[in-house]
């Protein structure tokens, strides 16, 4: 379980200090997808790097299982919003980090990266860098560097914001699929109140300036792209939206 308790953030600089994160409380409760929206400049990926231990927070802390989050740790995986990989690296080598790094066997980093370049449609770019691929491709090489972990907790910034709508779709599809296969606890930001409620079994949404949490929205319907329910939700959340950005 991760516990976010009285986190503030604030920024700064030498000519200029920034209220990021207002005092946000929130549980994510083991095994249970969360999605994240709100202004651009509301702190999202702020709060992102305050759990990841990215960062640490003015005030308040994070805690994960009771224990307070002081870096990142190996049972989390992230994705950043400007996908973070390593340039002199393969796509193939990109995605095999994280289990590299754990020291994990060859012969089995070798089945799960396949296993990832399979799924991800990656296999026709698995020998190319990060600068021959379109702004989608490394979008889904990040995502299949996070997944290779198998994490019990995933925080995604904005990941699939780069992709075709129909890329897009397969991709929240896989995302729920492993989630079935292995139900990890998942915190996603997006701008997109489409994807916040397909994929979100809470919807958190912040307000800007400061980053503050207004609603967290029980969403019975997750999983559906149509019907009563999702229009409703959709509609609660855009309403709410146009609220807190005036
Ligand atoms: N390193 C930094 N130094 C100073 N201010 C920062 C820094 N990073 C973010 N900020 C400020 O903190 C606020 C929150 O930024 P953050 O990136 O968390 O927002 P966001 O909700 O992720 O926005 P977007 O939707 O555009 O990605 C903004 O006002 C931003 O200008
Ligand atoms: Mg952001």
């Amino acid at each position: 379980m991760v516990k976010i308790e009285n986190v503030s953030v604030t920024y700064s600089s030498i000519n200029a200090r920034v209220k990021a994160l207002e005092d946000i409380n929130l549980t994510l409760e083991d095994g249970r997808i969360y999605t994240i929206v709100g202004p651009s400049g509301s702190g999202k990926t702020t709060l992102i790097y305050a759990i990841a231990g990215l960062l640490k927070p003015s005030e308040g802390s994070v805690l994960i299982d009771g224990e307070k989050v002081v870096g990142p740790s190996r049972n989390m995986a992230v994705i950043l919003q400007d996908f973070g990989l390593f340039p002199w690296k393969t796509v193939e080598q990109n995605i095999a980090l994280g289990l590299v790094i754990r020291k994990e066997n060859p012969g089995k980093i070798k089945a799960i990266v396949e296993d990832i370049l399979d799924k991800l449609s990656l296999k026709p770019f698995a020998h190319h860098y990060p600068g021959q691929l379109s702004g989608g491709q490394k979008q889904r090489v990040a995502i299949g560097r996070a997944l290779a972990l198998s994490p019990s907790l995933l925080l995604m910034d904005e990941p699939f914001s780069s992709l075709d709508a129909f890329t897009r779709e397969n991709m929240q599809h896989e995302l729920l699929d492993l989630w079935h296969q292995n139900p990890m606890t998942v915190l996603l930001v997006t701008h997109s109140i489409e994807e916040a409620v397909f994929l979100g079994q809470e919807i958190i949404i912040l307000s800007s300036s400061p980053g503050k949490i207004k609603d967290i929205i029980p969403n019975k319907g997750w999983g559906f792209r149509e019907g009563e329910w999702y229009y409703k939700t959709a509609g609660i959340i855009r309403t709410k939206l146009m609220e807190y950005i005036k």
